[in-house]
């Protein structure tokens, strides 16, 4: 008489375990074999670490290897001593220094153009001006890789809004002009031992003026542009420890410096450079 009582005590005693068991068994199978970064994407180390890759990862990575290190990577559009990277921080994953994660913003009218612009066009933009080089053809291996990674960069993030953080801080009005002058003694100060006293880059660090830096149509040639993302990255370590003034004002110095000629100006100008250089 008490043995079905019995069994239905055990049996319900039981359907917990079984249960556990069944979700840490199915925990298990449903984990991914490696850890996930970027969004839900393996991460571009992880990626590295592939011993094959499809064709969109492997444009991926050459992508990315192009941003850190566009000297070596697309050298043969580029006219200065810089990489992509050394203004797109992190490789284009830093809020705030102008991160790629931008796939969804285009197509985009653009002022600067008077046309409509894919990010193809925007990425071989930075080539002419930022990077004072040659715009790359549209269907140029090292644009197409470039656009990979944008998209991959992007993954997560909704069509046609506005990532957190793109581009650089907008700084608010101080009510006074940009002072080049007070600017030379911020960028003496503050700067000047990793980019050089002649704005031409100590050890590695990247130069702000010069021959080898962005010319006179590049964004950051901009004083306002410049001064957010000095604000916010520099110097390099201790963003932020400059007032919005004091970036206005280095901005302003930097801007008054000897750089290339913006290629919308003058081809020959361009050439004469160039045999300079
Ligand atoms: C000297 C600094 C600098 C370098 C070097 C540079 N860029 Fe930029 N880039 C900027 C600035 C500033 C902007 C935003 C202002 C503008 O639109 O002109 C920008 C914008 C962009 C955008 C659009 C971002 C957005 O929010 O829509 C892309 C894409 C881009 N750059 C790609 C590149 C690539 C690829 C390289 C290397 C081949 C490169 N940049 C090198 C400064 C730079
Ligand atoms: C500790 C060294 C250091 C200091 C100090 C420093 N920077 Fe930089 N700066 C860098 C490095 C390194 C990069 C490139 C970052 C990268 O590649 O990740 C950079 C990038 C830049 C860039 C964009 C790339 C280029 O070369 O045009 C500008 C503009 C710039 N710094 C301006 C300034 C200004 C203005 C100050 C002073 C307020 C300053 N920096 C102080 C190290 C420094």
């Amino acid at each position: 008489m008490n043995l079905i009582p019995r069994v239905i005590t055990s049996v319900l005693l039981t359907i917990p375990l079984v249960a556990t068991a069944l979700v840490l068994v199915a925990a298990v199978l449903i984990a991914p074999s490696k850890a996930l970064a970027q969004n839900g994407q393996p991460s571009i180390q992880q990626l590295l670490e592939e011993p094959f890759l499809d064709d969109y990862y492997s444009n991926v990575v050459y992508g990315y290897e192009i941003i850190i290190d566009t000297q070596k990577n697309a050298s043969r559009y580029v006219g200065n001593a810089l990489n992509c990277s050394n203004c797109h921080l992190q490789a284009g994953t830093q809020k705030e220094a102008l991160p790629l994660n931008v796939a969804g913003m285009y197509p985009k009218w653009r002022a600067k153009n008077g046309k409509r612009n894919g990010i193809g066009l925007r990425i071989r933009e930075c080539f002419l001006y930022s990077m004072d080089g040659i715009m790359p053809p549209e269907d140029a291996p090292e644009v197409l890789a470039i656009s990979a990674y944008v998209s991959y960069l992007s993954q997560g993030q909704i069509m046609g809004a506005e990532p957190e953080g793109r581009g650089v801080p907008t700084l608010p009005d101080t009510g006074y002009d940009p002072n080049p002058a007070n600017g030379r003694a911020v960028y003496l100060a503050q700067c000047a031992s990793c980019h050089g006293t002649q704005g031409e880059g100590v050890a590695g660090m990247p130069p702000v003026w010069g021959l080898n830096s962005y010319n006179k149509g590049a964004g950051m040639n901009d004083i306002r542009e410049a001064a957010g993302f000095i604000w916010a990255n520099m110097p390099l370590g201790n963003g932020k420890s400059l007032s919005h003034q004091q970036a206005l004002d280095v901005s302003a110095y930097l801007n008054l410096q000897i750089r290339p000629s913006d290629p919308r100006d003058s081809k020959f100008l361009k050439l004469l450079e160039h045999l300079i250089n």
